[in-house]
C-alpha cells in the first residue's frame, strides 16, 4: 500500500518540476454523461453498436472523428485541447453519446514521452530483438506491457506495431520492425498487437506499405510488381491482420508505384480492405495525407494529425458537393467506432488514477530480453563464462560501465533519470543517442564476485588493447545507433569500431564481442574473436539478461530474424537508394480553416526505388537466389546445448509437418524448429520460403515429436489474373532444420489440379 502512495505522488512532483508543463497541462477530460445508451449493451456486436451510434451523429461529428487536432506534446507550445493526454495524436470524443476521445501514443518499444509528464515507461528490447525470440508468447507479453502502460498513462490507442520488412538492412527503423520474413514478422507483430488489445487498448500496424528505408521516405516511390508485393511486405501485413484484427493501420509517407500510400486505392481499398478483410480504420502517418477527395475515395479513413486540414472542412465540403459520397464518410466513422467497441475502450475506459508498475515492467523486459539475445559464435566453448575459474575480465567500449543503447526517433522511450551518458535536462533531443541505466559492468561483476572486472571506454585502440592483454577474457561492446529519419550509409559499424575489435582480439585470444545494433552489421573481425553475441537494443533489463546469458544462468534460445551480409556489395542495392541525392525546395499548399496555406520545406527530389530488383526475394531468399553466402544466415542462433532433427513427415495435403527434435546436450533448452518450402517449378522461384516455426522446450536427452501447421499463404503465389493467392499444382519440397542454411530433413507433397 505504501509503495502505491509513493508512486502516485512521484509523477505529481516531477510534473511540477517540469517548468513548461503546467502552462500546457490539459484540462480534465469531459466526463461522459451518466445516462445509459442503447449501445452500452455489451452483448451486441461491435458493428451493431457502431451502427447505433452512427445514426445519432451530426455531419460535424462525423467529420470530427476523421481527423485529429494537433501534435500535442510533440510540438512544444502547441495548445493541448481538453481531454488530450499529451498524445502524439488526439481526436476529440462526443460526450453526449458517451464516445471518449482517442488518445494515440507512439509505443513501438515502450510508451513515448512519459517523463515530461512525470510518468514512467518500461523500455522493452527492440522489436527486432523480440522477433529474435521467434516466440509468439513473448511477443504477446511485449504487447501486454505496452498496452498496460498506455492504459496506466491515460492513452487508449497504441500507434506502435511497426512491421516494414527488412528489405533495406541499413534502414534506420529496422529496430522497430520484426525482420525480413513475412511469416515471422507477421506472426510476431500480430501477437504484439494481440497483447496490446488484451489490455483494452486499440492497436495499430504500420507503416503500410514499403516504408522500408528512411532516406527520402516522403518523396520516394517504391516500385514493385503486384505479385512480389503480395508475397513479401503485404503478406506480412496480411498475416498480422489475421492474428491481431488491429484497430488501425497507419499508411506510410512514401509513394508506391508512383501513388502516395495514403491515397493508393490498390493498397488501401483493394488489398487491405477487400482482400485482407481489414475492418479497422486507416490512419495516415503524421502529415502523410496529400489530398481530400482522392485520399477519401482510395480508402484513407482518418487524417492525422490533421494540421494540413484535408479531412476537416474540405472533406465536409466534398461530401456536401457529392464528390465524396456520404456512405464513404459513414464507412470511415463506422470503422473507427466499431474498433473502439471491439477493443473495449468504451466498456473499459482508461482510468487516470492508475500508475505504471516499473518493477513488473523491468521483470517482463528482462524476461523478453533473455529470449531475444542471440549467440552467434562460441569457439572452444568460451561461453558460458565460468565465474569460478575466471580471475579477470576486461570490459571495453560502448559505455558498458553505465548502460545499454536504445533506438531513437518516435520509438524513443525516456530513460529513467535521463540519458545515462549525457543527463542534460529535458526530453531526449530528436535522434539523440540515448543509453538506459542498465549497466553490463555491474551485472557482470555480480556474476563474478571474485574476479577483477574493469572497464575501458574503448576510445583509444592502443589503450584498449593494453588493457585487454592481461585479462583472462576481453568483452568488447560495439554499437550501431539507429533512428527514425536516417539510414546508415553502410553495414559497417560506425566510429571505427571494427579496428577496436581487431586491436583487442590481437591482444587477447579470448575475446568476445557483444553487439548492440539496430539491425545487421558487417563483421570483418568475425574470424579473429572467439565469441559473438547480438544483444540488439536490449531494453531496461538488458544488462541483467545479458549477464545471465554470458554466465549461463539462462540458456540462449534466440535466432536471427534477418540475414547478416558480409558486405554492402552483396545486397540488392549496394548503396541505400537516394542517399547521395541533395535536398531541394518543395512547396505544398492546402486549406486550413478555410484559408490557403503554403508550406515550404527542403527534402530530396522525388525519386524511384526499384524493389523489383529483389521482388519477393527479400533477405535469405535473395542470398539463395543469387547463390551468395551470407556472413550469418536468417534463422541462425547457437545455444549451450545441441539438438538433433529426425523423422520429417508431411501430410498429403501439405497442411502439417511432423518431426522429432532431441536435446543431445547436457543442458535444458528451447529449440526453434524452422520449416521451409520450395514451391513447384511453375512458381518460378529459386529460393525457399519459411512456412512454419515452433519453439520446443527440451530437457537434456529429451526427444519430442512436434507437429507444425504450414501456413497456406506462405505456400501460395499471388495470381495476378485472378487477383488471389493460390496454391498451385505440383510438388512441394518441405525442408526442416535449425536455420535457413541448415535444413537436414526433407519430405514432399504433391497437389493435383
Ligand atoms: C512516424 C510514425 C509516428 C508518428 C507520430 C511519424 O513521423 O513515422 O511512426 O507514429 O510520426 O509520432
Amino acid at each position: 500500500m505504501k509503495a502505491r502512495i509513493l508512486f502516485r505522488s512521484a509523477p505529481a512532483l516531477l510534473a511540477l518540476a517540469c517548468l513548461s508543463a503546467p502552462a500546457l497541462r490539459s484540462q480534465e477530460p469531459p466526463k461522459p454523461p451518466a445516462q445509459h445508451h442503447p449501445w452500452d449493451n455489451k452483448s451486441l456486436s461491435p458493428d451493431q453498436r457502431a451502427d447505433m451510434v452512427q445514426k445519432q451523429l451530426t455531419l460535424d461529428e462525423k467529420i470530427q472523428l476523421v481527423h485529429g487536432t494537433g501534435w500535442g506534446a510533440l510540438r512544444p507550445g502547441a495548445p493541448i485541447p481538453p481531454g488530450d493526454n499529451w498524445s502524439a495524436g488526439f481526436v476529440p470524443g462526443i460526450p453526449r453519446l458517451g464516445i471518449p476521445p482517442i488518445n494515440q501514443q507512439d509505443s513501438a518499444v515502450g510508451v513515448r514521452l512519459a517523463a515530461v509528464m512525470g510518468r514512467y515507461s518500461t523500455l522493452l528490447p527492440s522489436t527486432l530483438g523480440a522477433a529474435s525470440s521467434w516466440n509468439p508468447k513473448a511477443a504477446q507479453l511485449y504487447g501486454e506491457v505496452i498496452g498496460r502502460e498506455l492504459r496506466a498513462q491515460g492513452y487508449n490507442m497504441s500507434i506502435g506495431g511497426g512491421m516494414d520488412i527488412t528489405r533495406e538492412p541499413r534502414n534506420g527503423r529496422n529496430f522497430e520492425y520484426a525482420g525480413e520474413d513475412p511469416l515471422l514478422a507477421g506472426t510476431m507483430t500480430g501477437n504484439v498487437e494481440k497483447g496490446v488489445k488484451s489490455q483494452h487498448i486499440m492497436s495499430d500496424l504500420k507503416h503500410y506499405a514499403f516504408n522500408d528505408q528512411e532516406t527520402g521516405r516522403t518523396v520516394l516511390s517504391a516500385n514493385i510488381s503486384k505479385r512480389a508485393a503480395r508475397e513479401s511486405d503485404l503478406l506480412a501485413f496480411e498475416i498480422a491482420i489475421g492474428i491481431a484484427k488491429p484497430s488501425g493501420i497507419m499508411c506510410s509517407y512514401n509513394r508506391v508505384n508512383g501513388v502516395y500510400a495514403c491515397e493508393n486505392d490498390w493498397l488501401l481499398n483493394q488489398a487491405l480492405k477487400k482482400d485482407f478483410h481489414f475492418k479497422g480504420w486507416v490512419v495516415s502517418d503524421w502529415g502523410a495525407t496529400h489530398s481530400t477527395v482522392k485520399a477519401a475515395l482510395a480508402g484513407l479513413d482518418q487524417e492525422m494529425p490533421g494540421d494540413e486540414g484535408y479531412f476537416g472542412e474540405p472533406l465536409k465540403k466534398a461530401v456536401q458537393d457529392g464528390k465524396v459520397p456520404m456512405s464513404r464518410l459513414d464507412d470511415m466513422d463506422h470503422r473507427i467506432l466499431r474498433s473502439m467497441f471491439a477493443a473495449g475502450i468504451i466498456d473499459y475506459p482508461v482510468d487516470p488514477r492508475s500508475v505504471v508498475n516499473p518493477f513488473q515492467g523491468r521483470r517482463d523486459a528482462e524476461h523478453i530480453a533473455e529470449q531475444s539475445i542471440v549467440l552467434l559464435k562460441n569457439e572452444n566453448n568460451i561461453l558460458p563464462l565460468d565465474a569460478a575459474s575466471i580471475h579477470s575480465i576486461a570490459l571495453i567500449g560502448s559505455h558498458a560501465d553505465v548502460g545499454v543503447l536504445s533506438g531513437a526517433g518516435s520509438a524513443q522511450v525516456d530513460a529513467p533519470g535521463g540519458n545515462a551518458i549525457d543527463p542534460h535536462p529535458g526530453s531526449p533531443r530528436w535522434q539523440e543517442v540515448v543509453y538506459f541505466p542498465s549497466s553490463p559492468l555491474r551485472y557482470i561483476r555480480k556474476h563474478a564476485p571474485n574476479a577483477k572486472v574493469e572497464f575501458n571506454p574503448g576510445t583509444d585502440n592502443t589503450s584498449a588493447a593494453n588493457f585487454a592483454k592481461t585479462a583472462d577474457v576481453a568483452i568488447v561492446f560495439v554499437n550501431q545507433p539507429m533512428s527514425e529519419g536516417m539510414d546508415r550509409p553502410t553495414l559497417a559499424l560506425p566510429d571505427n569500431q571494427d579496428a577496436l575489435v581487431s586491436a583487442v582480439a590481437e591482444a587477447n585470444p579470448h575475446t568476445i564481442v557483444v553487439l548492440e545494433t539496430g539491425g545487421p552489421v558487417s563483421m570483418p573481425w568475425a574470424n579473429q574473436v572467439q565469441g559473438i553475441v547480438e544483444a540488439w537494443y536490449p531494453g531496461i533489463g538488458g544488462a541483467q539478461a545479458l549477464a545471465n546469458l554470458l554466465f549461463g544462468t539462462v540458456n540462449f534460445t534466440a535466432k536471427l530474424p534477418v540475414t547478416f551480409a558480409k558486405s554492402d556489395a552483396d545486397l540488392p542495392h549496394p548503396e541505400v537508394p537516394g542517399i547521395n541525392l541533395k535536398p531541394v525546395d518543395h512547396t505544398v499548399t492546402f486549406a486550413r480553416n478555410g484559408k490557403k496555406v503554403t508550406r515550404n520545406f527542403k527534402e530530396l527530389p522525388l525519386f524511384d526505388v526499384d524493389y523489383n530488383t529483389a521482388g519477393a526475394a527479400v533477405g535469405y531468399k535473395w542470398f539463395e537466389e543469387k547463390n551468395i553466402s551470407p556472413l550469418l544466415p536468417f534463422g541462425f542462433g547457437l545455444s549451450y546445448t545441441t539438438y538433433q532433427y529426425s523423422d520429417l513427415k508431411v501430410d498429403p495435403q501439405g497442411r502439417t509437418a511432423t518431426m522429432t527434435i532431441k536435446n543431445t546436450g547436457q543442458r535444458a533448452g528451447a529449440e526453434i524448429a524452422e520449416v521451409y518450402a520450395e514451391l513447384p517449378t511453375a512458381a518460378g522461384e529459386s529460393y525457399k520460403r519459411l512456412v512454419a516455426f515452433d519453439r520446443v522446450n527440451l530437457a537434456p536427452g529429451e526427444a519430442k515429436a512436434v507437429t507444425l501447421d504450414l501456413n497456406p499463404l506462405c505456400l501460395s503465389i499471388y495470381n495476378v489474373q485472378k487477383d488471389a493467392m493460390e496454391e498451385i499444382p505440383g510438388e512441394y519440397k518441405i525442408l526442416a532444420g535449425p536455420s535457413s542454411a541448415d535444413t537436414p530433413l526433407a519430405a514432399s507433397f504433391t497437389l493435383n489440379k
